[in-house]
């Protein structure tokens, strides 16, 4: 993969999971990296990193972390990805507004806030990347999180069209399930189910959603725009096909 040495990108929902899995990939492909999330503990972070403090869903705290970048013009960064997200899990005969305000303004109206007050200060040529998920593209469980990764997926879509301009890359990845700590939180019949639909047969490693993300920040993805990847095992590819091709004696588990 091409280096990204010399390069500066700011990780959002850095301190757990695959936002943590993505600043290791980074610092490892020499990358110096800001790693944002709401709080940190104190242990020391690995060379090349600084942490900040940030609620993706509060603008003043983009606009601070932006103005350390210097006066409006200055293009010191290189790449974006927004990596924070929470779950709410309920169904839709229970669902509150609660539910929906608070996903919505986590997963999908966080991101574009980034995406606002950073563009400006990027280098041209510079590349984010949102972080979807398997929920944004099919009907998922969790009505309030899957339509607010639907969501991203525009957002994802019309960045990418407003700052292509500039050479500006703004692309989305899919993940199906990985283990972290927010997949550690849902219920075991959760986990089963997920390996029983995902053709690889297992579940994933944050390490395999960050190499794509990395992948996608550097030039190697370079006429990579405005397009979707998902890295879910084979999860949605199927679009329900699985049971089907199994009863017809295809794509037997563990063959
Ligand atoms: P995680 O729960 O391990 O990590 C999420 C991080 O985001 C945490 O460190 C948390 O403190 C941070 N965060 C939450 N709200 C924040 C806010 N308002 N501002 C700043 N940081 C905030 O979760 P995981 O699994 O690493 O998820 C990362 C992303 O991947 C999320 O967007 C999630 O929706 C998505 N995803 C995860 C999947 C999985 O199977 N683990 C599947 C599909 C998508």
């Amino acid at each position: 993969m091409s280096s990204l040495e010399g390069q500066t990108h700011i990780v959002t929902g850095a301190a757990s999971g695959i936002g943590a899995a993505t600043v290791a990939a980074l610092i490892e492909a020499g990358a110096q990296v800001i790693a944002a999330d709401l709080a940190w503990d104190d242990a020391a972070p690995p060379g090349g990193v600084e942490r900040v403090a940030l609620d993706v869903a509060d603008a003043d705290g983009w606009a601070k972390l932006a103005r350390r970048f210097g006066p409006a013009g200055t293009r010191g960064l290189d790449g974006l990805v927004n990596a924070a997200g929470i779950t709410r899990r309920a169904r839709l005969l229970d669902v509150t507004p609660d539910d929906f305000q608070r996903a919505f303004a986590v997963n999908a109206i966080g991101p574009a806030l980034g995406i606002q007050a950073l563009a400006p200060f990027m280098r041209d040529g510079g590349s984010i990347v949102n972080v979807g998920s398997a929920a944004g593209v099919m009907a998922h469980y969790g009505i309030a999180y899957g339509a607010s990764k639907w969501a991203l997926r525009g957002i994802t879509k019309t960045a990418a069209m407003e700052l292509g301009p500039r050479g500006i890359r703004v692309n989305l990845v899919s993940p199906g399930f990985i283990e972290t700590p927010m997949t550690a939180s849902a219920p075991d019949a959760f986990r089963e189910v997920n390996l029983e639909a995902t053709p690889l047969g297992r579940t994933g490693g944050a390490n395999e959603v960050a190499g794509v993300i990395v992948q996608l920040l550097s030039s190697d993805a370079s006429f990579v725009t405005g397009a979707e990847v998902d890295v879910d095992g084979g999860l949605t590819g199927h679009g329900g096909g699985l049971p089907i091709a199994r009863a017809m004696g295809f794509a037997h588990p563990h063959e």
